[in-house]
């Protein structure tokens, strides 16, 4: 009985030691974290893309200053012109020297102010809102770019470092007239004032 017992467990013993050892063409714990020399190549790209993108973006909010423009606030579109409100006197308000509040107030088919002058680098905070339809706001070379809703007050910040015309022109069809429907801001370079003899 006792030699029939020992010849029993030997079998044991060896298979569990068949487990461990490596065997040609067949499956180890090691086997299991092999990666194939290209799948792991490309998948450090794909990491270093995706680091690329967030500091991309990072990058682009905070030190450039490029911005999605958002609600700032709601406003009920009957009540845009009441006492009170900032867009019945619409227009631009300066906070300090060489800072601005600029309040637009878009209806068919035109933009309130019509014109605005503000001097070289500048920065102006735009306040807009629509009384009726739907409207864009998209000032020409610059990022200022945003969407009019009725309702809600989008707002945008801008430096202007170059002097000359901008047009602001409402880029969302909003009716028969929408392509009549645009409005100016001239950034006036006070060096060239001075040199044309305060006529401009
Ligand atoms: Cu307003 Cu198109």
């Amino acid at each position: 009985m006792s030699e029939q017992n020992t010849s029993m467990e030997e079998p044991v013993v060896e298979e569990s030691q068949a487990k461990e050892a490596p065997v040609e063409g067949g499956l180890t714990d090691d086997t299991y974290l092999h990666m194939d020399k290209y799948e792991s190549m490309w998948l450090k790209i794909a990491f270093i893309i995706m680091g690329v993108f967030f500091l991309s973006v990072i990058i682009s909010s905070f030190a450039i200053g490029i911005q999605l423009p958002g609600a700032y606030a709601r406003i009920d579109p009957t009540k845009v012109n009441d006492p009170g409100s900032p867009f019945a006197d619409p227009g631009l308000r300066e906070l300090a020297p060489g800072k601005y509040e600029a309040y637009y107030r878009a209806q068919i088919w035109q933009f309130t102010p019509r014109e605005i002058h503000v001097p070289l680098g500048a920065e102006v905070s735009f306040f807009v809102t629509s009384q009726d339809v739907q409207h864009g706001f998209k000032i020409s070379d610059t990022n200022v770019n945003v969407m009019v809703v009725p309702g809600q007050i989008s707002t945008l910040k801008h430096t202007f470092d170059k002097p000359g015309e901008y047009k602001i022109i409402c880029h969302e069809y909003c009716g028969q007239l929408h392509h009549t429907m645009f409005a100016q801001i001239f950034v006036d370079d006070p060096a060239e004032e001075v040199a044309s003899g305060g006529q401009n």
